[in-house]
């Protein structure tokens, strides 16, 4: 598993072996780093070392489909209640943080992402955050893949994509008995689409949240909400399978 290098305010994302190369020097990491070393570059200049958590996922991964903002995974880890030894399917993989979360919190993932390209990054992102034994990345659009996954039997499923409503509607058949689907969207009219198709296919407690989350300043002339920042970032469905 990679581990974070830190030199002041910068930070890099870096496997045990690799070398980093910054205008601060070069740095060869260890095979054998630990968190709480302090290595050096060639020119002297020291960087800490901590050990990976779920933040740094959303903050160094490579970039491709936007990825889900920690706050948004909390909810679907709370709603769905996903846990250690839990088979989950993931639609889109897009950057990956979400599915490489998951797989943190023990869970096996198999997810899709129809870009190729992205797909490539999103292994990469796995072997990065040290969980590319857990997170089958498969390339491919999920929904010509339904029939194939049926009889797998996932736990949760769940789906960050602008046609989740059409994975929705054959959640009977993907899931086991009790489980759950989440499905993630920015925008309500997906949203509305999804709730109507976890309706017809006869899920139970099909609830939406959006999600705002206000970030809190504390200065000299007192305290309040902070005045910068985004508050919406999109709409969370759960529904269950009984
Ligand atoms: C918003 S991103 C997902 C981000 C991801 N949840 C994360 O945390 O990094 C959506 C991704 O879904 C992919 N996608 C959209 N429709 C799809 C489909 N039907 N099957 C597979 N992938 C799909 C897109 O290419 C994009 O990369």
């Amino acid at each position: 598993m990679s581990v974070l290098l830190v030199h002041g305010d910068r930070e890099y994302l870096v496997p045990p072996g690799d070398e980093l190369q910054t205008d601060l020097g070069v740095l060869q990491v260890p095979e054998d780093v630990e968190p709480g070393d302090t290595l050096e570059t060639h020119l002297g200049e020291a960087f800490h070392v901590r050990p990976l958590r779920g933040p740094d996922l959303f903050n160094h991964f490579e970039r491709t489909g936007a990825p889900m903002m920690p706050r948004d995974i909390g909810i679907i880890v709370g709603e769905t209640g996903v846990a250690g030894g839990d088979r989950v399917l993931d639609a889109g993989t897009g950057t990956g943080v979400l599915s490489a979360y998951l797989a943190r919190a023990g869970a096996e993932v198999t997810t899709f992402e129809q870009k190729a390209e992205f797909a490539d990054v999103a292994r990469e992102n796995m072997r990065l955050a040290g969980v590319d034994d857990r997170v089958d990345v498969r390339t491919g659009d999920v929904t010509e893949h339904l029939d194939d996954l049926a009889d797998e039997a996932f736990d949760v499923v769940t789906l960050d994509t602008g046609d989740a409503a059409e994975v929705v509607a054959h959640v009977p058949d993907l899931l086991v008995h009790g489980g759950f689907v989440s499905v993630y969207s920015p925008f309500v009219e997906q949203t509305r689409d999804a709730v109507e198709a976890a309706r017809e296919a006869g899920l139970s407690n099909v609830t939406t949240y959006e999600t705002i989350q206000r970030k809190m300043d504390f200065d000299d002339r007192g305290s309040r909400p902070s005045t910068r920042g985004v508050g919406h970032t999109g709409y969370l469905t759960f529904a269950r399978n009984d």
